[in-house]
């Protein structure tokens, strides 16, 4: 199906298409999701159907007010409620005590689910008009690179692609950060659009998941990869071994590559410009068949975190 232009026409329609049983693909400010109501199980069978996604891996539930939450979850615990209180609507999701309204398929038969609160006019829109929470992963076959624009979706989920709202690039254009809190402790699930120095100075100590074995059940290595090959610049030797490269700098600097392979992610060096352009410069990459991507690492700091994330799990592939 076509990309449309996000007028309240194609708002409501994909609001229809979604409340009737159906798919609709619509942007966040962190990547576009592919959307089903996430009361109805069979509605959200046809995401996992769409995406080829293995069904252990669970869907983050949307919601676009508090008043939501009742029929998501069981409520929260004062931490989380700050933390949301603070950071929605925005790139964070909690993982919280499933409502008995929430299908099994949604949270892959977790008694948690996770749950957020978009920073996007036409998300908070389109599940405003729904009028129930909507259940959507990134809107990217498993496993492959996250869609930062309307036509990514189109190209990668090609003769599957449901309906899709267009509505740019996506401003901060890396997934959301997961946190859950259990038993007292803080764990980090995913790294994201939230640094989590700033959770931190909220919630204190944040235990990185790995070095625990609480995590989230879709982050595998492996993930969020292009179809090429990635590896962190080692030597010059190697580079200029390879036979059909392509580069991925993190700002401007002397490395003298030839420009039609090379994207840099932020001329200047900003984190939050580099993560926003992360997966474009990727599928831009990607899109020159080149068998390999040599990428430069980033400064784990702030975006920084959620950029190597990305980048080391491609790089795992
Ligand atoms: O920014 C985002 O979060 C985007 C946009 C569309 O909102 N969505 C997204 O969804 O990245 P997805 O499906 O690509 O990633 C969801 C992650 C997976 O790693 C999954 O394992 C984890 O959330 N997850 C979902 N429910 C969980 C739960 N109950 N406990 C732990 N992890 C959970
Ligand atoms: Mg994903």
């Amino acid at each position: 199906m076509p990309v449309m232009p996000s007028t309240y026409e194609n708002i409501k329609k994909a609001a229809e298409i979604i409340r009737s049983g159906g798919v609709a693909a619509f942007p966040t400010e962190t990547v576009y999701g592919l959307g089903a109501d996430a009361f109805n199980a069979q509605a959200c069978v046809k995401i996992f159907e769409i995406k080829r996604r293995p069904l252990f891996d669970p869907l983050i539930v949307h919601i676009n007010d508090f008043s939501m939450l009742g029929d998501v979850s069981k409520g929260m615990t004062p931490k989380v409620r700050e933390l949301s209180e603070k950071f929605w609507p925005g790139p964070l999701t909690v993982i919280l005590e499933k409502s008995e309204k929430i299908p099994g398929i949604v949270t892959s038969g977790l008694d948690s689910v996770a749950v957020r609160m978009p920073a996007h006019k036409i998300a908070l829109r389109l599940i405003e008009l729904c009028g129930a929470p909507v259940a959507a992963p990134s809107a990217n076959p498993f496993g492959y690179l996250s869609p930062t624009e309307a036509s990514h979706v189109e190209e990668q989920l090609k003769s599957d692609a449901p309906f899709i709202l267009d509505g740019g690039k996506c401003a901060v254009g890396v997934e959301s950060t997961i946190i859950k809190i259990e038993d007292g402790k803080n764990y980090l699930l995913r790294s994201g659009g939230i640094p989590v120095e700033e959770i931190r100075e909220i919630i204190g100590d944040i235990i990185i998941s790995g070095e625990e074995k609480i995590q989230a059940p879709g982050m595998l290595p492996g993930h969020y990869s292009p179809s090429a090959r990635l590896k962190f610049f080692s030597s010059e030797k190697e580079i200029l071994s390879a036979a059909n490269p392509a580069f991925l700098l993190f700002k401007n600097n002397d490395k003298n590559f030839p420009s039609e392979r090379t994207e840099i992610l932020s001329e200047k060096g900003d984190l939050a410009e580099a993560a926003s352009r992360l997966f474009s410069c990727l599928h831009r990459l990607d899109s020159l068949g080149a068998d390999i991507i040599f990428a430069e690492r980033v400064p784990e700091t702030g975006l920084g975190a959620a950029i190597m994330d990305r980048l080391t799990r491609a790089s795992l592939k």
